[in-house]
């Protein structure tokens, strides 16, 4: 580690290689504002920065609270340079650096506010001066930067409300974005593609989806990561890292009617539906994002507490995509490991008793005899079965053998327990009790089925996002996995948050995840959150924490499906924060073979293969039915042979939405992994081997997209075929429309 003073003129800071600079100021109006360049090329124009505050109505009726936003000054400046080489517990390479250079900004605010002078009951308000002090602290890397607000301990800033932040990012052009709509509940949309001055035309179209929970807040609301492309060839990324005890930020493109629309919301009304008359308007320039919270039941957008601070506001930016795929910034901004001991934590390959489910062959509940249950009122033993119900004894163990015989390491299954016949967005508060299983699951029995094979049992928590009920019941439900030997849960978060009005993404949700997190390391469990709020990299911090949905995963192909590209898109976006759940590997792609349901999943049996590669997790999952994989066996092969954690990536090619390739050397080994993913259109690779050891040979096994091969017409059409290669050869590729390749390359 090292921390040294750097000679650097105030209010400047450059990256360790000189590329990206920062500027910091104060303006007439004493507004903090900053602005940033690649190569002295204009990444963020000079922006603003600051946070609105709210009073207490209960406690102080008359007053309001002076804001962060202007008539500060500077009064100290501090710069340093940091770098430290740390080591993940889980991660796409053994070790990461973290090198940047800092500037520290105090700055001071004094002004005249109203303030209660009386006693008891008197009256008396009078003028008083008011100093805050605040440090703005910008870390500077060579990939980008991250931004956040420190409110130190003092007399005059102790308990404080956030109405907004106000965080600028200007855009220097209309960039190209893949964006989703700014939502309080959900970021489960397809991802749009467009131009910034496009974003409010096509608003209401990216809202005119289906999700069980969904607040959108204005017509120029978009979620992070954003990820876009400048017209001269610079990608930028915004998004936010270490987002703990704060609400999760969105951004708005903003002009006087996005004001006023968004204005409404205070007080606590949440939805807001755009009219074709706002959509319609056109947007000011340059273009301006702007930080917007989400709010709690009360509208308001943070609670906090001195000494505190807010999460990281992160700009990335490179002349080259490949560069956003291997950044570590999120990862480095987040605080060191939190866990004294990590060794019960593990990279896992799982299958489960689940897609059936999804696609709706087989049922989570039990029976169907009742309007609605009441979980105290039931004798399991005596109700009426449907005959669907998917989590029984003969099934699991049939998912068990399978995983056994396959080197899966666990089993995921779902529907165990009481409570699925009426549990989604009823405002039922008593939905679960995460303990008591169905008459026809034996959880000693096949867990320790499981346990004499090799295998474990993956735990789900569907809370049904009844949030206070999942923490009444989290320790004890914590104490049957200890006790049964389950070492993973799998939570949900579908509908709208019971206690009503709050939102997925607001800072008491957040506390709440997190409050998961670590209850659950306590009892050495790892944790796969679905539904929760977008990573912002914490799991450097709380490596149980392996993984997350957040966004839209496999689930959706049987919803109606997503798009071919939609998997080279997701690792520029939701992947920045962290793992994704994306539950992979889908064989039988037309569900209709199988089912009555006739959506269908837009990608080859290659193209599946290659998203283990492409979609990093410690967490992966073999999503299709095991008779599936039989039918596939040489297929499957890949997903047996597969790492997930690993010392060494190099990502070989990338084009937000078009194609990703990436080269991934296998935790411990000498073996490396090699996968492409493609678009809709279709993609031609050329991978020159020259990472391999010098001097070692390597049993090449290439899962490609057979000729003809399309994700629609021909998905099942793949070619293995198997070679010896050095380094320097070179391997040659053709991805079909929605395909892609996947390519073992074991060390002899
Ligand atoms: C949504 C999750 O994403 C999915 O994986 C799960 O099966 C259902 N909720 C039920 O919990
Ligand atoms: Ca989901």
């Amino acid at each position: 580690m090292l921390m040294l003073p750097l000679l650097a003129v105030a209010g400047n800071v450059k990256s360790p290689n000189g590329n990206i600079e920062l500027k910091f100021s104060v303006d007439e109006a004493g507004r903090p504002t900053y602005e940033m360049t690649y190569k002295n090329r204009a990444v963020v124009l000079p922006s603003h920065l600051g946070l609105e505050l709210a009073v207490d109505k209960h406690a102080s009726p008359n007053l309001s609270e002076p804001n962060l936003l202007e008539g500060f000054q500077i009064v100290d400046e501090q710069t340093s340079e940091f770098d430290e080489t740390w080591r993940p517990v889980w991660g796409e390479t053994a070790t990461i650096r973290n090198h940047y250079n800092e500037l520290a900004a105090t700055l001071q605010q004094t002004t005249k506010e109203p303030k209660y002078t009386g006693k008891g009951n008197e009256p008396g308000l009078a003028l008083i001066p008011h100093t805050r002090t605040i440090i703005i602290r910008f870390r500077v890397y060579d990939d980008g930067i991250g931004l956040r607000y420190e409110f130190p301990q003092q007399q005059e800033l102790n308990y404080f409300l956030i109405r907004e932040e106000h965080t600028e990012f200007a855009m220097a052009g209309d960039h190209t974005a893949w964006w989703l709509p700014g939502d309080y509940d959900t970021q489960e949309q397809e991802t749009q593609q467009s131009k910034l001055s496009e974003i409010r035309s096509r608003m209401q179209e990216a809202v005119n989806w289906g999700n069980s929970s969904v607040a959108v807040f204005s017509p120029t609301g978009v979620q992070t990561s954003l990820q876009m492309k400048s017209q001269d060839g610079l990608y930028i990324n915004i998004h936010e890292a270490a987002c703990a005890d704060y609400a999760t930020m969105h951004l708005e493109l903003v002009d006087a009617q996005t004001k006023a629309l968004t204005t409404k919301l205070s007080g606590g009304s949440n939805a807001y539906t755009p009219n074709p008359a706002a959509c319609s308007a056109p947007l000011p320039k340059p273009f301006t994002f702007v930080s917007h919270l989400t709010p709690d039941a009360t509208g308001l957008k943070g609670c906090m507490q001195t000494p505190c601070t807010t999460p990281w506001r992160t700009v990335m930016v490179s002349d080259d995509a490949r560069d956003m795929l291997s950044s570590n910034l999120i990862l480095n901004l987040n605080e060191p490991c939190a866990l004294e001991d990590v060794s019960w934590i593990h990279s896992t390959k799982y299958c489960g008793v689940w897609w059936e489910m999804i696609v709706g062959k087989s049922s989570w509940n039990y029976t169907d005899e009742f309007p609605s249950i009441k979980l105290d009122q039931i004798d399991w033993q005596k109700v009426k079965p449907n005959g669907r119900h998917a989590a029984n004894n003969a099934k699991v163990k049939r998912y068990i053998d399978f995983a056994a015989k396959n080197g899966l390491d666990e089993v995921l299954v779902e529907g165990w327990n009481v409570g699925w016949e009426d549990w989604a967005n009823l405002w039922k508060r008593d939905v679960f009790d995460f303990q008591t299983a169905y008459p026809d699951f034996d959880i000693k029995m096949l867990n320790d089925y499981a346990h004499s094979k090799g295998v474990k049992l993956l735990m789900h928590h569907e809370t049904s996002s009844s949030t206070q009920n999942y923490e009444r019941h989290m320790e004890k439900a914590f104490q049957l996995m200890n006790k049964y030997g389950y070492d993973a849960v799998k939570t949900g978060y579908v509908g709208d948050i019971i206690p009503r009005g709050d939102h997925h993404y607001s800072q008491s949700m957040n506390n709440h995840y997190l409050y998961v997190v670590k209850e659950a390391a306590k009892h050495h469990i790892m944790v796969n959150a679905h539904e929760a709020t977008r990573p912002t990299g914490l799991c450097r911090t709380y490596p149980n924490l392996v993984g997350n949905e957040s966004a839209r995963g496999t689930e959706y192909e049987a919803f109606g499906g997503s798009r071919p590209d939609h998997t080279c898109i997701l690792p520029f976006t939701r992947l920045q924060g962290g793992p994704m759940d994306y539950t992979p590997g889908i064989f039988v792609t037309k569900l209709k073979e199988w089912s009555d349901n006739t959506s269908w999943a837009r990608i080859t049996i290659a193209g599946s293969l290659a998203l283990y590669l492409t979609m990093y997790s410690p967490l992966q999952m073999a999503a299709d039915l095991p008779e599936h994989y039989e039918r596939f066996d040489d297929a499957f092969q890949f997903i047996r042979d597969v790492a997930c954690d690993w010392d060494e990536s190099i990502y070989l090619e990338a084009e937000p939405a078009d194609y990703i390739t990436v080269a991934r050397k296998a935790k411990g080994t000498p073996n490396w992994f090699i996968g492409g993913k493609c678009d809709e259109n279709g993609h031609q690779s050329v991978i020159k081997l020259d990472f391999l050891d010098k001097g070692r040979k390597y049993d090449c096994t290439v899962y490609a997209d057979a000729p003809g091969a399309h994700y629609e017409t021909n998905p099942q059409a793949y070619t293995i075929t198997k070679r010896t290669v050095k380094k320097g050869d070179t391997l040659k590729l053709t991805e079909a429309p929605g395909g892609g390749f996947a390519v073992s390359l074991i060390a002899r």
